[in-house]
């Protein structure tokens, strides 16, 4: 059954826990799909691991519909959301909602995601207004890199704290149907999904959120630039991989690949002519 933003809010009346992990293409997103996560996410992280920048800053909006596309075609029950990417919403309300317009017509969004608190609000509220639904994501929000000084937790005193549960109050309020919580103390992000009515997803945000999201990849082990405390290893497929590409090219220099059972016949008198 189709996902929804509807189905999304009825598992937080219902305790149910919401799934998503990030895809980026359209065979990992099919099965990803197949597995039955509620929620998929082409998020802008298709930055660090797939086009191998260290930050997501140098994502275009061509980038997410490119992925987004792709992604789309192998998707058939989960959610569909897709990252506005770095400046595609911060400079103008105006340009929020043109841009999360083109990731629903251009590249087949469910909804969109953007980063920020009480500054995005308007975006948020008007992005909302025009029928595409908004995920919003606080805590540490790797588009804002240069002014959070580092990837590290954040919330953990009294004031950013503070600041966090206004953010998610006024993201609420504003009209978000979800809100992505990244590396903030467990305890704040059970205190935030307690007082507010829409999911909380975490990554890195603890148990008591309503949902979680990973970086497939990360979950994989298929990214080894930088492993964040939060992420678990559910395989090493990184290590499967290196394997099969390793033996593949050992059997081509040696000659055992391909053999006859790879190969496609011709007949021998035909053979014997071209000579
Ligand atoms: O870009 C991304 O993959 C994200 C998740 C880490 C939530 O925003």
């Amino acid at each position: 059954m189709k996902n929804t933003v509807i189905t999304f809010g009825q598992a937080k009346s219902k305790n149910k826990k919401l799934t998503m992990l990030t895809a980026y293409d359209y065979s990992t997103a099919k099965l990803i799909d197949e597995a039955g996560v509620n929620s998929i996410l082409v998020g802008d992280s298709l930055g660090n691991v797939m086009l191998g920048y260290k930050d997501t800053l140098s994502v275009t909006m061509e980038d997410m519909i490119h992925h987004g596309k792709a992604v789309a075609r192998g998707v058939q029950n989960a959610l569909l959301v897709i990252d506005l990417p770095f400046m595609s919403y911060q400079t103008s309300v105006y340009d929020a909602v043109v841009n999360a317009g083109r990731l629903v017509k251009e590249a087949g969004a469910n909804a969109v995601k953007l980063e920020g608190g009480e500054t995005v609000c308007s975006q948020i509220k008007t992005i909302t207004e025009a029928s595409i639904p908004v995920m919003a994501h606080l805590g540490l929000t790797p588009q804002s890199i240069n002014a959070l000084g580092g990837y590290k937790a954040q919330g953990r005193d009294e004031d950013t704290a503070k600041k966090l549960i206004e953010d998610a109050k006024a993201v609420e309020e504003a009209g978000a149907f979800a809100l992505v919580l990244e590396c903030v103390p467990a305890k704040l992000a059970k205190h935030i999904t307690e007082i507010i009515k829409i999911p909380t997803i975490g990554i890195g945000a603890g148990r008591f959120c309503d949902g979680q999201v990973l970086v497939y990849q990360d979950m994989l082990g298929m990214y080894s630039d930088f492993i964040p405390k939060f992420v678990k290893r559910y395989t090493n497929l990184g290590e499967v991989m290196k394997e099969a590409f390793s033996m593949y090219c050992k059997e081509v220099e040696e000659g055992s690949f391909p053999n006859d059972s790879h190969e496609y016949g011709i007949s021998d008198e035909i053979i014997e002519r071209l000579y």
